[in-house]
């Protein structure tokens, strides 16, 4: 069974081919940096209009490097939210076009589910249950998952998602947009023991706060260096110290939530499980708990029409 996936859902047109809901033929992904870049953030309205001008040549591509033509699928989906609503609608309208012109159904997934389901794409349905955390630029969501069709919220941000911090984070240190990636690389340098920051709600339950820890950031920079540049060997220590205070959140939860409940594997995904420092404690941490870690290639992990048509 061949399936199109369309993901339209924030700042990339994407589009993905995949088989038997196992194997990703093609997965194409027009990024929009560079459009977005000079205003330090996602400005919704051009993205819509250059979703318009992607996403038709985007789907062309993904259906030609998996060597197959429309009348070969199966089906089409599409990812329905949450996103930016423009953004979806773009989308989403395609799909229906493509699907009422060529017969093919469509369904409409969940974009955070489909985060979670790039790591569907190594299990066997022996493995569920399953947990995961679907790491963000917009979400901080655990999941109990019974069934790949069966999805329960265990935990949330309630307030900023981790990906969202390390983006302001990366803005206020002068580092351009989109943040996280640089953070994670000035880290890999830094000394995370240089600078004290919160943890916040490390020891309660699953659910995260991240907009203190963001504006501990700002404060300590404020008064260290008040308006001027921080010096390089500074940010890099700053990142790091940033960066390990997430980290040791997110690791904590994750502790917490495989230690309470029989898991057959524990899904990393979203954007912000491309960081390395994150993958790394992960990956100790699930070792430590005999816990089969599924870590999808980076290229799965942020936006990506594949994880859609997986799941
Ligand atoms: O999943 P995604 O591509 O889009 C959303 O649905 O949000 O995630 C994008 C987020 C951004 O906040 C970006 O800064 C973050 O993922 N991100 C990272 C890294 N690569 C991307 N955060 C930390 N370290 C990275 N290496
Ligand atoms: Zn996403």
């Amino acid at each position: 069974m061949l399936v199109l996936g369309i993901e339209t859902s924030c700042d990339e047109t994407a589009a993905g081919v995949v088989l038997d809901g196992r194997r990703v033929l093609s997965s194409v992904i027009h990024t929009q940096f560079d459009l977005h870049g000079p205003y330090g953030g996602v400005v919704p309205e051009l993205a819509s209009r250059r979703h318009v001008e992607a996403a038709l040549p985007v789907i062309q591509t993904a259906l030609s490097q998996a060597g197959i033509e429309l009348k070969d699928l199966a089906g089409l989906a599409v990812s329905q939210g949450p996103g930016l609503v423009g953004a979806l609608l773009v989308g989403l309208n395609l799909a229906k076009g493509v699907s009422f012109a060529s017969g093919l159904p469509l369904a409409g997934v969940n974009h955070l589910e489909a985060h979670a389901a790039a790591g569907f794409l190594e299990l066997e349905t022996g493995d569920f249950p399953v947990a995961a955390l679907v790491v963000s630029g917009g979400h901080t969501n655990f999941y109990w998952i019974k069934s790949p069709l069966s999805f329960e919220l265990l935990g949330r941000t309630r307030d900023d998602a981790a990906g969202e911090a390390f983006d302001k984070v990366a803005k206020l240190m002068g580092l351009g947009y989109p943040g996280g990636r640089v953070i994670d690389e000035l880290a890999g340098r830094g000394n995370p023991d240089r600078f004290e920051l919160p943890r916040p709600m490390i020891g309660q339950g699953l659910d995260c706060s991240f907009s203190g820890l963001k504006t501990a950031v700002l404060q300590l920079v404020r008064a260290r260096w008040g308006l001027e540049p921080a010096p390089e060997t500074d940010l890099a220590d700053l990142a790091a110290s940033f960066q390990a205070a997430v980290v040791d959140v997110l690791a904590a939860k994750i502790d917490r939530l495989l230690v309470r409940r029989r898991v057959g594997a524990f899904i990393l995904a979203g954007g912000v499980a491309a960081n390395r420092g994150l993958r790394a404690r992960v990956q100790a941490l699930t070792k430590k708990r005999g816990v089969r870690l599924v870590l999808p290639p980076v290229t799965l992990c942020t936006d990506n029409g594949a994880m859609i048509a997986a799941l």
